[in-house]
């Protein structure tokens, strides 16, 4: 049996991806810091808890993410797969404005979060011949003018990918972009966004909102379970696209 940590798995695209995950059969290791949200997934999910850990944790703190780490291993003795979900967009305004504690929280909870992660699952992950799904976003490759620490992060996070794909080959490692999706995230930027961002820009998402065109999380979250699960080798380092039709044909085969 697989076993896969899910981070910021208490709601949104996390918690869509861990209830997929139970789904299909893995057992999961869920973290954020809601502990209330997180049992009730799990009760949900996995009534019976053979399959299920939760462990809350804030994935700024190293030594909080090392003792997910070992809770996973001291539960299941394994660990085949780690989902890097768990992010924050804010602070919501140009360089010039943001609070730089606001942009010093963001670097922590989207970048040193994945790497403290990273960085205590690897002899596990090694072992195991496991995988990385970092969650990325378009924002990593285009600037995104009100999202600075957002864009920086999640553009450090691909290239994270890309140095543990070169440094690990037993370990798959990808980004992945899982589109617009309608989450609490998505709130944020309607209700900060004016304020924060360009109006354009802005007026897009709540465009995208009001025709009922951003995605259930429920679709990209099925393409981060089956990449946690299934994600072949060669295709390490990627930055993929969560509707690319190669992991479009991997979610088909896997979870058809
Ligand atoms: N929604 C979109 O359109 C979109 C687009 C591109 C990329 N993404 C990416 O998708 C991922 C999931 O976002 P979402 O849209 O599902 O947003 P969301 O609904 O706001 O969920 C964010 C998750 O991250 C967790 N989290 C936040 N801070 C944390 C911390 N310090 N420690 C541990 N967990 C923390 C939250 O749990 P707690 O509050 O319980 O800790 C929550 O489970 C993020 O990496 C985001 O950048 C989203």
């Amino acid at each position: 049996m697989n076993v896969i940590l899910v981070t910021g798995a208490s709601r949104g695209l996390g918690a869509a991806t861990a209830r997929i995950l139970l789904e299909m059969g893995a057992a999961v290791v869920l973290t954020a810091r809601s502990a209330g949200a997180l049992d009730a997934l799990a009760g949900q999910a996995d009534p019976g808890g053979e399959r299920s850990l939760v462990v809350p944790a804030d994935v700024a703190d190293e030594s909080a993410c090392q003792k997910v780490i070992a809770a996973a291993i001291e539960r299941f003795g394994q660990l085949d797969g780690l989902v890097n979900n768990a992010g924050v967009l804010q602070p919501v305004a140009a360089l010039g404005d943001a609070d730089p504690a606001q942009w010093r929280q963001n670097i922590a909870v989207n970048l040193l979060g994945p790497y403290y992660l990273i960085h205590h699952a690897l002899p596990h992950l090694r072992a195991g011949r496991g995988r990385v799904i970092n969650v990325s976003t378009g924002a990593a490759i285009n600037p995104a003018p009100g999202w600075s620490a957002y864009s920086v992060a999640k553009a450090a996070v691909n290239m994270l990918a890309r140095v543990l794909a070169e440094e690990a080959p037993e370990v798959v490692s990808l980004a992945v972009r899982p589109g617009v999706v309608d989450t609490a995230m998505q709130e944020t930027i309607r209700e900060e966004g004016a304020a924060g961002m360009p109006a354009e820009r802005h007026r897009r998402f709540v465009r995208l909102h009001e025709q009922g065109d951003l995605l259930p999380p429920e679709l990209p979250g099925r393409a981060l379970a089956a990449l946690a699960l299934h994600a072949p080798p060669a295709w390490s380092g990627e930055f993929l696209s969560w509707d690319d039709p190669k992991v479009a044909a991997l979610v088909t085969r896997h979870t058809a």
